[in-house]
């Protein structure tokens, strides 16, 4: 690996080998979703928890301020929406003269196994991470399911996972799941976890970050569990605490609950 891979990669996964993404990029096929119909008034407060942002090109351009100190992923596959036909129907949205011009530390492609883009989509990730390579820019490949959250299985996650990273994906990000250790041992790079739509209480989040990353996960990509909660900068601390300092779930909801109550 290269000093310019190996300094990007510095840039989003921390000294302690661990990283705390956020994600905003939900606009790009859900529009002004909950809590992100102004990116800017989300992203602000919780820029000092993330060690990463995750971001397309125009929301970047348009809230995000290039005196920015936290490395920026670039998501750059796109094109269908919520109501169109088929969430898997993604190209590649952004140019690699794009990104570099963006100054990204890394960038995103989702793909989408066992739907009828799998083919096109795999190939968005291997054509990226040709590109990526010549200029040292390392691709996270995001293990989509669209709407079909059923298929977030240990089996079928781990058989995503290990298809990106044959493809070159230099990170893979998917889905915590029970006995998430079987994605991670058959993935040979670094795993991480979204979460998928907010979960009941605080506490669940707490323990699947906490599991996941006992279980081998190098950290999270959390979005929806973050800025939907009612507290999100008491969410942003605590979640800081499990993935840096291996707090444990309990301890992390109490320190959210502290945090909530100062207000
Ligand atoms: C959207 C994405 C998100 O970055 C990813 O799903 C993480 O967000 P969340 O935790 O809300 O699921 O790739 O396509």
């Amino acid at each position: 690996m290269d000093f310019g891979m190996k300094n990007r990669l510095s840039k989003v996964i921390q000294p302690d080998g661990r990283c705390f993404f956020l994600p905003i990029d939900h606009g790009y096929f859900l529009g002004p979703t909950q809590c992100l119909e102004k990116p800017a008034e989300t992203i602000e407060p919780l820029l000092p928890y993330c060690d990463a942002l995750f971001v397309t090109r125009g929301v970047l351009r348009a809230v995000v301020d290039p005196g920015i100190t936290k490395p920026i992923i670039l998501r750059i596959s796109g094109g269908p929406s919520v109501v169109g036909k088929d969430l898997a129907n993604e190209a590649i949205t952004t140019s690699i003269e794009e990104v570099i011009r963006l100054n990204a530390a890394a960038v995103g492609v989702s793909v989408f196994v066992g739907s009828d883009y799998e083919h096109q989509t795999l190939m968005n990730l291997a054509k990226t991470v040709d590109l990526c390579e010549n200029y040292g820019i390392p691709v996270m490949a995001v293990t989509a399911v669209g709407k079909e959250t059923e298929k977030r299985t240990p089996r079928y996650l781990a058989l995503s996972c290990r298809i990106a990273a044959e493809m070159g994906a230099h990170v893979v990000k998917t889905y915590w799941c029970k006995d998430f250790d079987k994605v991670v041992e058959g993935c040979p790079v670094p795993v991480v976890m979204a979460g998928g739509p907010k979960c009941e209480t605080e506490l669940e989040v707490f323990e699947f970050v906490f599991d996941g990353l006992q279980k081998g996960a190098i950290g999270v990509n959390l979005g929806r569990n973050v800025w939907q909660n009612p507290f999100p900068v008491a969410m942003s601390r605590a979640l800081q605490a499990v993935i840096h300092e291996n707090m444990a779930p309990k301890e992390a909801f109490d320190l959210f609950r502290e945090l909530k109550a100062r207000g």
